[in-house]
This record gives structure tokens, sequence and C-alpha cells, in this order.
């Protein structure tokens, strides 16, 4: 088995997360670094991450996390800041946020050791629908922006794809879009003329925040997971 494949069916990282550890030369095959993802090892081949051996495939988990302002949406943090893996006492598995949120953003993030299901989520190709509320300002927002929003707005990286754009009341906006790239949301609101002033994720694609406490998680069914993964769509509204 290719080697990134292995750190992420052993709940290291993502197959992408893997990759960039083991280019950043993270990795020992037998005491050998190794910076070759494509590498072909299996249970008998002593890889270890830091210094650390892998035992094999951890039981697959997913929770689903409702992220505070102030916490961070990496897996650790140099300066010890709190971040959603801290939210989610889960002893020993090696977990790790699906997709990332603002610090200052609020609302649904997965956390999981499965990497097949954090691709699923999160590659591009798949186009996972997500959902944000965005208060805005200055408000309300025109309807000819609330149309650029619609139809696709021009960044710096590119053309944003065509997103489900409502204006809840006014100030309020319901973006639902098909990418992760960083920031945007905030830059697309930008691109329009208004800033972002909070920004709550709601859905992300078959999963809603639904009354999820702050700062609380819950781990997702079997059968959730399997909706995930089959790529269901978002139900109601
Ligand atoms: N868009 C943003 O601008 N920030 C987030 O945290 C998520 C989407």
């Amino acid at each position: 088995m290719r080697l990134a494949k292995f750190l992420a069916h052993a709940g290291v990282a993502s197959r992408r997360g893997a990759e960039e550890i083991i280019r950043a030369g993270r990795v020992t095959i037998a005491d050998e670094r190794v910076t070759d993802p494509a590498r072909d090892v299996d249970a008998d081949s002593g890889v270890a991450v830091d210094g650390r051996f892998l035992e094999g495939p951890e039981e697959r988990m997913v929770f689903i996390v409702h992220k505070p302002p102030g916490v961070l949406s990496t897996a650790r943090d140099t300066h010890g800041r709190r971040t959603v893996i801290d939210l989610v006492p889960a002893a020993g598995a090696r977990l790790y946020p699906v997709g990332r949120l603002d610090v200052d953003s609020t609302g649904l993030i997965l956390v999981t050791n499965d990497g097949d299901l954090a691709q699923r989520m999160t590659h591009p190709s798949f186009e996972v629908p997500r959902t944000y509320r965005a208060t805005v300002r200055p408000s309300p927002v025109p309807e000819h922006a609330l149309r650029t929003l619609r139809e696709g707005v021009d960044l710096d990286d590119g053309r944003t794809l065509p997103a489900k754009v409502r204006q809840v009341k006014p100030g309020l906006l319901e973006l639902t879009i098909r990418e992760g790239r960083n920031h945007q949301v905030k830059r697309m609101c930008e691109a329009v003329g208004h800033r972002v002033r909070t920004l709550q994720r709601i859905r992300f694609g078959a999963l809603r925040l639904d009354e999820l406490p702050e700062g609380a998680h819950r781990r997702l069914k079997a059968s959730e997971v399997e909706g995930l993964r089959q790529g269901g769509a978002p139900t109601g509204r």
C-alpha cells in the first residue's frame, strides 16, 4: 500500500495531510527517513511518525463539533492555544479536523481519524456544499450584490462557483458554497462591498449543526457517516 494511504488508514491525517507530513520528513521506515508518499509499505514495515510507531488501523471515529469563537481548527497549536481537538476527549485516538474554520468563525466542524472520509468531504472535485450564516455591514445587501454572489465573484485565486445566497433579514446572509478556499465567504462578501462581522457554518454535506450547543460535540452514528460517504444532499429548507 502507498505510504500516504497507510498513514491515512492508521488515522494520522487525511491522504493529502499525510503527503505533507511525509514530505516534511517526519516519517521513517525502519528508522530510515522517507519523503516519498508513494513508497510501498505494509504493517510490518516499521512505519513511524515523529518517532512514534504506527500499530495498524485505529477504530474509525467521526465527531461533529460546534466550534466556539477563539478556538483553532488545527490539530495542534505550537503556542498551546485551545483547538477543536481539545473539545473531543477520545482517549488515545489521533483525531484531526476536517477542513478549516477561521479562528473567529463558529459552528459545524468535523473531527475524525478517518482519512478517506476527510478526503471525501474536502477534495474540491466532490464539491460538498457548506452553508454559512454571515452578519455583514453595511446593511442591507442590495439585490445586485446578492446576484453577483450567486453568479460568481472574481477573487485573486479565481472566480467562485455559483452559490445559493439569500438575505434572511437585513444584514444576515445565508450562503451555500461548494468550495472551501481560505476565508472564502469573507472574501466574497468583501468583493461586493460588505464586511463579515460574524460567521457561522450551519451545514456541511448532509450534516446540520441543529441544536448542538457551542463547545459541545457528538459522535456520528454509522448511518450518518455512511450518508456522508455517499454524498447525501443537505436536507430541509
Ligand atoms: N469562509 C470564511 O471566510 N471563513 C471561514 O471560517 C469559513 C468560510
